[in-house]
């Protein structure tokens, strides 16, 4: 399958070109911007893009790619920092600018008379299909076009590099533009990546199609078969484990494997701690059992959990005590299962979880998915004998939706908001009580039906009642109550890293407040949470 090839030098957006290209049909690895390239490393690769980076070409940390790149014919395109690091190993110069530049900066093309695929995404009067049908018309003269760019940059080119050819520049002065006379080689000083890029698009389709030549052949079927082929080499007929923790991943995770192995092959153990969302248990089973399960494990350990958390109120003792049960829990069952030696562990990774966090680089982190599985000594003990499957590791969070949608699992669960580990056990502040749990799920289910029902759910990137651990005085007819107050969360983010406070309509706030009350006897009071991340964190504890 064709495939583009990213080198991560460590910026920010490196994750969002792969995940443009790959909307656009296209398969895309993101590997250490300088990694030595093996041929394993470039089998298939059409193209080739260098990303941006925090580091400038000259300093210590500004990391260099493998030469290889510049011999084997494949097309290169660099972008901020991609286009300097090209610029300088070809002998041109790269300087600091004045003050950095950031945000949107207005770009003019000259577009030479050609019928040059790359310029193509340039011009407006070409449709993006066009492109990749390759039928562009040839043009007569040169013309030029401006769009509004995106740029995050401190150095700029001061002197191409033999081969080099500015075609655009930026209104502020400097090279945006610049693509080799001879070579398949073209640099932006802006990142078409960015939401903000106009024409962003067309420019990555016109690199990825008109000069790459990529077949759009990524697709979730073709996913599913190379997963199939994957599986039947590694796992053979050994039976395969996979943790269901009732998220979307471990869910689409269960349902590959039921899709790509023998289905009594596939074991699916669900532990509910009793900290779990209304019906949350039962929608798990409902769906898993639909895609055919025929080895599910569901156990149930609300008592165990209640018992360990009792009169316990420091968030952080209630976190160690249900991660730690979690495990204990997690060890004896599967011990009780009386799998052979040799069974797969399976796990829900996304590719996102493969990337090293914070460096943004390429390289493989091994991190575990679930924070209950972080130092699991079965996990550890799985990953040393070299038996763990994880068979969403080449997915983006919005191609796993995909695959759930393909797989038939319901919308419903293809959805979800994200829910943390320890559950409801953070959501209820202070001591965590069977009554309380049965107050917060309640309230929860009521205020999530709702945002569903109002066309909101979809919007927010999460939402969730918080019981606080304090009673207020109220009146209900003539009588005085002293009810629970329950705290509404609803935030939009794009990976829980900073989040914004959703923007309700407060006729809704108030709409929603009333059903809670009305329904819900033990809440008293409604208030809704107006803090965003940072400096406040989503969860309450
Ligand atoms: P915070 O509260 O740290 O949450 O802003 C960020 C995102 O992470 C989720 N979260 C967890 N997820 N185990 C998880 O699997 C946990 O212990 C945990 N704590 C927080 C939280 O729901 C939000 O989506």
């Amino acid at each position: 399958m064709d495939s583009i090839l990213i080198l991560d030098f460590g910026s920010q957006t490196t994750q969002l070109i792969g995940r443009r290209i790959r909307d656009l049909g296209v398969y895309t690895e993101i590997l250490p911007g300088d990694r030595k390239l093996t041929d394993a490393d470039l089998a298939n690769v059409r193209g080739i893009i260098l990303s941006g980076s925090p580091a400038s070409v000259y300093s210590p940390d500004g990391a260099v790619p493998d030469r290889r790149i510049y011999t084997q014919g494949v097309p290169l395109l660099g972008i901020c920092y991609g286009l300097q690091r090209m610029n300088k190993d070809q002998g041109g110069t790269v300087e600091a600018l004045p003050q950095r530049e950031y945000g949107g900066v207005e770009v003019t093309v000259s577009i030479p008379p050609t019928n040059h695929l790359f310029f193509a995404a340039f011009d407006r009067s070409i449709l993006l299909s066009d492109i990749i049908a390759r039928q562009v018309p040839a043009k007569s003269e040169a013309s030029t076009v401006s769009f509004m760019s995106w740029m995050s940059h401190g150095d700029t080119l001061t002197h191409l590099a033999p081969g080099f050819r500015e075609y655009g520049r930026s209104s502020t002065g400097f090279p945006a533009v610049v693509l080799h006379e001879s070579q398949p080689w073209f640099g932006l000083q802006f990142h078409p990546e960015a939401t903000h890029c106009e024409r962003g698009i067309e420019i990555i389709a016109a690199f990825v199609f008109g000069v790459c030549a990529c077949k759009p052949e990524w697709t979730m079927e073709q996913y599913i078969e190379t997963v199939r082929t994957s599986l039947a080499e590694k796992v053979g007929n050994s039976p395969v484990l996979l943790l269901i923790s009732g998220g979307v991943d471990s869910t689409v995770a269960g349902g590959l494997l039921l899709k790509t192995l023998q289905s009594d092959q596939v074991h699916l153990m669900y532990i509910d701690t009793g900290l779990m969302r209304k019906n949350e248990t039962l929608t798990v089973k409902d769906s898993l059992e639909r895609l055919g399960a025929q080895r599910l494990h569901i156990l149930h350990c609300e008592d165990e959990f209640l018992e360990a958390l009792k009169g316990v109120e420091d968030p952080e003792a209630k976190r160690k005590i249900i991660g730690d049960l979690f495990i204990t829990i997690q060890e004896r069952e599967v011990c009780n299962l009386g799998l052979p030696e040799s069974y797969f562990l399976a796990q829900g990774t996304l590719y996102t979880d493969l990337i090293e966090s914070g460096k943004g680089i390429g390289k493989k982190a091994h991190l575990i998915k679930s924070h209950h599985n972080v130092g699991s000594p079965l996990v550890e003990a799985k990953r040393k004998a070299g038996r763990i499957i994880e068979p969403l590791d080449r997915l983006y969070k919005d191609e796993v939706r995909r695959l759930g949608q393909l797989l038939s699992l319901e919308e419903s669960v293809i959805r979800r908001h994200p829910f943390p580990g320890p559950g409801l056990g953070v959501r209820i502040i202070g001591e965590i009580t069977k009554e309380k749990c049965a107050i917060l799920r309640e309230a929860d289910a009521i205020y999530i039906e709702e945002l569903k029902r109002r066309g909101l759910y979809d919007e927010i990137w999460q939402a969730f009642g918080v019981l606080l651990p304090i009673r207020s005085v109220g009146v209900a007819g003539d009588l005085r109550t002293y009810g629970w107050v329950l705290a509404l969360r609803a935030i939009t983010s794009a990976d829980g890293m900073t989040a914004e406070v959703y923007p309700f309509p407060i006729k809704d706030l108030l709409e929603i407040s009333t059903l809670i009350t009305n329904t819900v006897k033990e809440i008293g009071r409604v208030t809704y949470d107006i803090s965003s991340k940072p400096p406040a964190t989503i969860e309450w504890e």
